[in-house]
């Protein structure tokens, strides 16, 4: 009898599961992303990337109309903050809200039907940042979510370890003064690059001497126009390099000469980006004239 019973129920429940499926159930579906790549598919350039995401909203059920006081909204996970609501709060209608890098365009496809169009600039809010839209029906549905997105990760600029070597052209690790040299190179890209004008925000090599002092190694780019540029110090040579529509690959060349002997090099990127690399020891230097001059 009473295996009867839970059967009966068991029976029910999917009859009623069933009947909310032919009714209609509400929806909410993610059903186009587009992101843009200005500086390649890994990360997004502030102001100048952008996300474009498109949802469409199903109400085919009665008791769960959208209304002006139940639109349904997109925000953030999981600080939720508000980004756009599907419909003008007042007047319930579809609506276009546009605020300084957000676009949210309502597009009224049949009676229950309507697509929100979110299209989103790049900027440090929007970094890894997770989006759902939400819709706190009060129909038996209750609330419905479509699928979360997250955004790309944003990144003002960026540093990668190309090479550090060094010639030994007399004696294997230890440097001849004047004859020898040792190059740092790294790449690097994003968004600063092309706003260095006038600041002393671009990437540039620093050593440090045994004794503790702090030098000035190679700047890239030039100070006032921000261009990528080779130059050469009383005995170092700095070379940029364009290597894409982003990407910088620079190159510190070090003469050896002996006060340099297990100084410390590293490339500092100061500014937004504010990024600074590992430190580079440098190799021991043998002064060469001295060599002659003892014998
Ligand atoms: C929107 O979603 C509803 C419910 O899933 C579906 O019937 C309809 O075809 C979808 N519309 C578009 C344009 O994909
Ligand atoms: C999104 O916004 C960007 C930047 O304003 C614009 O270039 C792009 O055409 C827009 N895309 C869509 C689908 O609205
Ligand atoms: C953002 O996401 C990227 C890629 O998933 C990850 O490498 C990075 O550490 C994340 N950044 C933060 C601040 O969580
Ligand atoms: C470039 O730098 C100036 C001065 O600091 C700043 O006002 C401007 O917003 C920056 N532009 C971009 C695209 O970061
Ligand atoms: C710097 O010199 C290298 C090698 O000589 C060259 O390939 C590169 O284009 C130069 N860069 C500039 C900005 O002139």
């Amino acid at each position: 009898m009473f295996s009867n019973g839970s059967k009966i129920s068991q029976c029910v429940v999917f009859v009623l599961a069933l009947s909310t499926l032919v009714a209609g159930s509400p929806s909410i579906t993610l059903y186009e992303v587009k992101s843009s790549s200005y500086c390649g598919t890994n990360f997004h350039l502030p102001g100048k990337d952008y996300t474009v995401l498109k949802y469409n909203v199903s109400a085919p059920d009665d008791e769960f109309r959208i209304s002006s006081f139940n639109s349904p909204y997109l925000i953030t996970l999981p600080e939720k903050e508000f980004l756009c609501y599907l419909t003008d709060v007042d007047s319930g209608g579809c609506g276009h809200y546009k605020a300084h890098g957000h676009d949210c365009l309502c597009d009224q496809i049949s009676s229950d039907e309507q697509h929100l169009t979110y299209n989103r600039t790049a900027d440090y809010d929007t970094s890894n940042v997770t989006v759902v839209m939400k819709w706190a029906g009060r129909g038996k549905a209750g609330s419905i979510f479509s699928d979360p997105y997250q955004f790309k990760q944003v990144l003002t600029g960026d540093m990668t370890f190309v090479k550090f070597s060094s010639t030994f052209k007399r004696s294997k690790g230890i440097m001849a003064a004047g004859e020898d040299s040792t190059e740092l190179q790294f790449d690097v890209y994003g968004g600063e690059i092309y706003n260095i004008s006038n600041h002393e925000n671009g990437p540039q090599f620093y050593y440090i001497t045994k004794d503790g002092v702090h030098h000035k190694g190679c700047m890239s780019f030039d100070r006032h126009t921000g261009a990528c540029i080779n130059h050469t110090t009383s005995n170092d040579q700095c070379f940029c390099q364009k290597q894409s529509r982003c990407v910088y690959r620079i190159t510190y060349k070090i003469s050896a000469r002996v006060k340099l002997g297990g100084a410390t090099v590293y490339l500092l990127w100061p500014g937004q980006v504010n990024l600074r690399s590992e430190n580079f020891i440098l190799p021991q230097v043998r002064g060469t004239l001295s060599i002659h001059e003892i014998k």
